[in-house]
């Protein structure tokens, strides 16, 4: 379910039509609808009661200060990997008791940011990390509210690029050294160990490795106590896989949400720990869709090759992880429209950069909008100025208004961003 439809014949962000869009903002651009977003949240949230527990959104997913404090007004956290994102969170107005700093390796300047702040907590990856929490929080005197991540030796997700959890991914600590982890920190004044976190891997279809991984956590959780330490918290990761080809999130079918959280519930049962969760594309994924133009055609004798404004740059993941994207032109094909295989790509002097080989589409003219679907997570947040193109526009539509909630690039700043070395400058 999403709030992207044709409404008199032009596709439209809940009440605002993406042609207006693309006229008063241009083109490639990256839009969100609110309700959609909300939507999503509300329905992850409200599957788990009555056990509410903590949601941290994971902004690596969307991390637009407006779409943060979308989220942060209706109670969501913010699950952070670097110190730039705590800055964000900070600044979006999500407050440091409800951040979750995760990552492989966070730098020492890192984690004093964020010890600094007090956040909520500190997922630890590895040994060394516990000794600089430790450190720096000892220095800053504080202690530090930690969880330690664990790499339970299953891993899953929609391609072998996004999975976390199996033994030779780079992440967590390995189930055999939890224990001695665990018990260092006990004797550490500058950390009070918490509990466990867990992230196997990225859109995730299948409950069974999930349930398997959840397993594990919660017979180490039982090991631990009966070793005398103090486990209150668990951290379960991401969110669930979404439907890239039909449009459709999971959340669409809130059966399936509400089986994830059946199954957590029953493997969580009588642990008495609180729950939390660090969802991403599956709030942000189908609540936002990349504006783009046709540029121009490139009819081959083999193929038609349409070729949009919208690059790798701005939308990575089909070049990254071969991933598919629903591509609807913005006028509404009229019933009965013949649909012809075409490639579409991008300007980017890249053969990766192509968006869709074969796919079929109503005629495109020069000029025309195309919205690819779904492209709300891991899209803006991925983009670079590649081929020296300007970070593109991204727009937040609630109801009939929306606003710029990033303007595009100038060309001043994509040029400012660099410096001349002094011996180059004609003194
Ligand atoms: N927590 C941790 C520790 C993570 O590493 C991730 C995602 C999440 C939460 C959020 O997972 P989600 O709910 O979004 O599945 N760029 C890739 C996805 C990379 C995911 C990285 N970690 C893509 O475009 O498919």
């Amino acid at each position: 379910m999403h709030h992207f439809a044709y409404r008199d014949g032009v596709l439209h962000a809940e009440g605002v039509s993406l042609a207006r869009i693309a006229e008063e903002v241009g083109t490639p651009t990256y839009v969100y609808s609110t309700a959609t977003a909300l939507r999503h949240y509300r329905v992850f949230r409200d599957a788990f009661l009555p056990t509410k527990p903590a949601i941290f959104y994971a902004m690596k997913a969307g991390g637009n200060l407006s779409i943060l404090r979308t989220l942060g007004n209706e109670g969501a956290g913010a699950d952070v990997v670097s110190e730039g994102e705590v800055r964000k969170a900070l600044a979006a107005g999500i407050p440091p008791e409800r951040i979750v700093f995760s990552g492989v390796g966070k730098s020492e300047e890192e984690l004093t940011f964020a010890v600094a702040q007090a956040v909520h907590q500190i997922n630890v990856e590895t040994p060394h990390e516990l000794g600089v929490i430790d450190r720096v929080a000892r220095t800053l005197g504080r202690r530090q509210d930690i969880v330690f991540r664990v790499n339970p030796a299953i891993g899953a997700g929609g391609h072998a690029k996004i999975t976390t959890g199996s033994e030779d991914n780079k992440f967590g600590v390995s189930m055999s050294e939890i224990s001695g982890l665990y018990a260092q920190a006990e004797t550490l004044k500058g950390v009070r160990a918490l509990g466990l976190a867990c992230h196997i891997g990225s859109q995730i279809h299948e409950l069974g490795e999930l349930e398997e991984a959840f397993q594990r956590l919660a017979t180490l959780v039982r090991a631990l106590r009966a070793d005398g330490r103090i486990v209150t918290r668990l951290d379960l990761g991401g969110g669930l896989g979404i439907h890239y080809e039909d449009d459709l999130a999971t959340v669409d079918k809130p059966d399936r949400v509400k089986a994830y959280a059946d199954m957590v519930l029953r493997v969580t049962r009588g642990l008495d720990v609180e729950i939390a969760f660090e969802p991403g594309r599956l709030i942000i994924g189908n609540a936002g869709v990349l504006l783009s133009r046709v540029v121009t055609h490139n009819p081959r004798p083999q193929k038609d090759i349409v070729v949009i404004d919208a690059g790798m740059n701005d939308l990575i993941r089909p070049a990254m992880y071969d991933s598919f994207h629903a591509l609807r032109p913005v006028k509404e094909p009229m019933a009965g429209t013949p649909y012809a295989a075409v490639d579409v790509v991008g300007p980017i002097c890249e053969s990766s950069d192509t968006f869709a080989s074969d796919r079929p589409m109503p005629a495109l003219a020069v000029g025309d909008l195309v919205a690819f679907m779904t492209a709300g997570a891991y899209g803006a947040s991925m983009s670079s100025n590649y081929n020296q193109r300007r970070l593109v526009a991204e727009v937040l539509v609630d109801g009939d208004r929306y606003a710029v909630i990033r303007p595009r690039q100038t060309w001043d700043e994509l040029i400012g961003q660099d410096r001349m070395a002094p011996w180059l400058t004609n003194a």
